[in-house]
């Protein structure tokens, strides 16, 4: 996909690693749709990535878990840039600490903008993308999307199944000149990951990447048309194994539990 003359839309794109997105396209010369919760913070944005060499750039503003708002913002996308060539499936929120504890009210919440929102989003763009002829989606799932890790069930269980859409609705539109892009970053320093994750990370010295790079890795996902990417070694062999050999990664897996709990308590939602 030619990204200098492509009109792109990005969810969470205020986020760490939207906000990369955004930054490295806009040096690009792409014309920019952002969606954002609160107007000032799309607006400085927007001013941001003009002067930064966007041709345009339209800031959106909704929450994409409230009914009918993907559908209201591909709309209000395609009247005010005239077209989506890409859409960029960023925005997503976490769950951490054990299951027993966590509310299902935030379970739900979890899932409207983990899964429902990004599918509901190329649900809406997708008639405009096959009329094309053209498009490309891409979904940001995570590592945890393929190894299902504990204390992070429901995070996981959000992007197993954005995966398995990803890879289906990619099989689906063979021949019809639309792609499906799935990035599954390792932890990546941003706001999205609480202070108890964070120091969790830190003591069990998970490895971690700066959104520059995660950002880096999706534009050029999309540049040579990707199906999947996974980021990071050993994380990426750790994909493979897992879903071979689930039983090898298990015993690792369970071991760290003793060490995550002291974080888990703390920081469950
Ligand atoms: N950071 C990591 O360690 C990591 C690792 C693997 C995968 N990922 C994935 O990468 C993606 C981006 O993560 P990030 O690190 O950039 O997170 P982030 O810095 O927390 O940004 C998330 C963005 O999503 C937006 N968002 C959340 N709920 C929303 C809603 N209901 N409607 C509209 N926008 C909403 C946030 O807006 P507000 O500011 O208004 O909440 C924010 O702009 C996520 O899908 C995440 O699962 C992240």
């Amino acid at each position: 996909m030619n990204i200098s003359s492509s009109s792109i839309l990005i969810t969470g794109a205020s986020g760490g690693i939207g906000g990369a997105i955004a930054r490295q396209l806009a040096g690009k010369g792409a014309a920019l749709i952002i969606i954002d919760r609160d107007s000032s913070r799309a607006d400085s944005l927007a001013i941001e990535l003009r002067a930064m060499g966007a041709k345009n750039v339209f800031p959106l503003v909704g929450d994409l878990t409230q009914p009918h708002m993907p559908t209201r913002m591909i709309e209000e996308a395609l009247n005010q840039a005239g077209d989506i060539d890409i859409l960029i499936n960023c925005a997503g929120t976490q769950n951490f600490g054990f299951f027993a504890n966590e509310a299902i009210i935030d379970t739900a919440k979890l899932f409207n903008i983990n899964t429902i929102a990004p599918i509901a989003l190329t649900n809406a763009v997708l008639p405009h993308m096959l009329k094309m002829k053209k498009g490309q989606i891409v979904n940001l799932g995570s590592i945890f999307g393929s190894i299902g890790f504990p204390c992070f069930a429901t995070y996981s269980a959000s992007k197993f199944a954005l995966r398995g859409f990803s890879e289906a609705l990619r099989r689906e539109l063979v021949g019809s000149g639309v792609k499906v892009t799935y990035v599954a970053p390792r932890f990546t320093r941003t706001p999205f990951n609480r202070s108890a994750v964070t120091r969790m990370a830190d003591a069990m010295k998970m490895n971690q990447d700066e959104p520059e790079v995660v950002a880096a890795s999706v534009i050029a996902a999309i540049e040579r048309n990707g199906q999947d990417s996974y980021l990071g070694w050993p994380e990426k062999l750790f994909v493979r194994i897992n879903s071979i050999f689930p039983r090898l990664v298990d015993k690792p897996l369970m071991k760290q539990v003793a060490q995550m709990r002291p974080f888990a308590t703390e920081g469950a939602c």
